[in-house]
């Protein structure tokens, strides 16, 4: 995909659902006792996954387009075949703790770079409640031989994932007791507020620990999911960097656990503003107004982006690492090691691409400094097939000088299959 720079961003518009909690919406609705209708289901492919994994557990499901209709009261079958997960780490990782708690035996697989991400983080906790997985030195594919006798337990997370948390309540629906969650730091909290939202009694106490009392039965229902606001990202950070922008987005989710781009990108002076609140089974979502350019100079520490921030920017960090190489002093990015276990390492691809581009970058074990202001320059860009890395530098190409070539850019599909072409309806030239 070749990009040249932009004058402005200006449009109005909608996204499709958000990826994360479509993925819970559909489990959820898999496990439900009556039918559920999910309106504005994400088209990414990684939901895709999650679909015909379900499909494939026996799970009736009719898509049309962006509605997707579960008859409910299912049970599920063991699969004959395995259950391909392709890139996406939310269905292999929370689908396995659903598996978990059902007595057959699956097999998880997934493309070349899911099967290299760590999977001990769900096996562990996992196998202590019951459940036995094999795998290859802790990567998929795994073959999940699960239990409908699992035990409660009390797990403290020893790394910040929604993911892991979620497989483990996900198992927990079909445990006689209490399960508990301890995080350290707040991850995406969709799995509590859709549980809730379905019936499930779930409690997030104030020392981070999450309770599921269980066997939870449930109703499923009709719910329409919030724009996908990771999705919004990239052209809220792309109006705030071309002055002249005026971008208007609605209807999408603004759970805080993961809008909080919004607020470091205000802290560096972006005129962004959130209005007509609303919330759809426990999930906050409303509009986004970003009105280009960046008005005073943000201090140390709100260039600093670190601790238990981390979490809940983890998948907009490339897009800021980019956006903050257009900001006096740059940025500094700490304590994000696990960026290096996602569908790329994040730390070392976006470091490559930035310094193609011209900027300064210097790469640490948890994290980079970026130094600002740079006028980057057009380059070809290596997306090493990750959908974030292309969709961050997309960003990047429009405010270089000259033209970009964004290699593996069709990758983009995993999450936002729609990103060109609506960044090519709002890009003013
Ligand atoms: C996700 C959680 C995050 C995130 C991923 C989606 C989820 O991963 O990076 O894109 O849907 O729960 P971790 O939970 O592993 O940090």
């Amino acid at each position: 995909m070749k990009l040249t720079p932009a004058r402005l961003l200006d449009g109005r518009l909608r996204l499709p659902g958000d990826k994360s909690i479509s993925h819970r919406a559909a489990l959820i609705a898999a496990l439900a006792e009556g039918s559920s209708e999910i309106l504005n289901f994400s088209t990414a492919a990684d939901c895709a996954s999650t679909l015909a994994c379900l499909r494939e557990l026996g799970v009736s499901i009719e898509r049309k387009h962006d509605k997707v209709i579960f008859a409910g009261n299912q049970k599920l079958v063991a699969p004959r075949r395995p259950l391909d997960c392709g890139n996406s780490g939310s269905t292999l990782r929370i689908l396995a703790g659903v598996l978990a708690g059902h007595d057959f035996t699956a097999e998880l697989i997934g493309d070349e770079s899911l099967s290299s991400r760590p999977m001990r983080r769900i096996i562990e906790p996992l196998e202590m409640m019951g459940a036995k997985i094999e795998s290859t030195d802790s990567k998929a594919p795994l073959k999940v031989h699960g239990s409908n006798r699992l035990n409660p337990i009390t797990y403290k997370l020893p790394v910040a994932s929604a993911q892991v948390k979620s497989a483990i309540l996900f198992a927990g629906l079909s445990v006689k007791g209490r399960t508990t969650v301890i995080e350290t730091s707040p991850s995406r909290d969709h799995t509590e507020r859709l549980f809730n939202g379905f019936g499930v009694p779930v409690t997030t106490n104030a020392d981070l620990s999450v309770t599921l009392d269980g066997p939870a039965r449930f109703t499923g229902g009709p719910i329409t999911i919030p724009g996908d606001v990771s999705s919004a990202a990239y052209f809220v950070a792309a109006a705030m960097l071309l002055p002249e922008s005026r971008l208007i987005i609605q209807g999408v989710g603004l759970n805080p656990t993961r809008a909080a781009f919004l607020s470091v990108l205000s802290s560096w002076g972006a005129g962004i503003s959130t209005t007509d609140l609303q919330t759809e089974r426990n999930e906050p979502y409303g509009t986004i107004t970003v009105r280009g350019g960046l008005t005073g100079t943000a201090g140390d520490s709100e260039r600093t982006l670190s601790r238990s921030m981390i979490p809940s920017l983890i998948d907009e960090l490339p897009l800021l690492a980019v956006a903050g190489s257009q900001i006096p002093g740059g940025i500094q990015i700490r304590d994000a090691a696990e960026l290096r276990l996602k569908e790329s390492d994040r730390l070392a691809t976006t470091a490559t691409n930035l310094r193609a581009m011209g900027a300064e970058v210097e790469e640490f074990d948890d994290g980079l400094a970026v130094s600002g202001p740079t006028q980057l320059h057009g380059a070809l860009i290596d997306s090493h097939g990750d959908h974030r890395i292309a969709m961050a530098f997309s960003v990047a190409a429009l405010i270089a000088k000259g033209e970009t070539e964004i290699a593996g850019a069709e990758c983009v599909a995993i999450s936002f299959p729609e990103f060109f072409t609506l960044l090519e309806s709002l890009a003013k030239r």
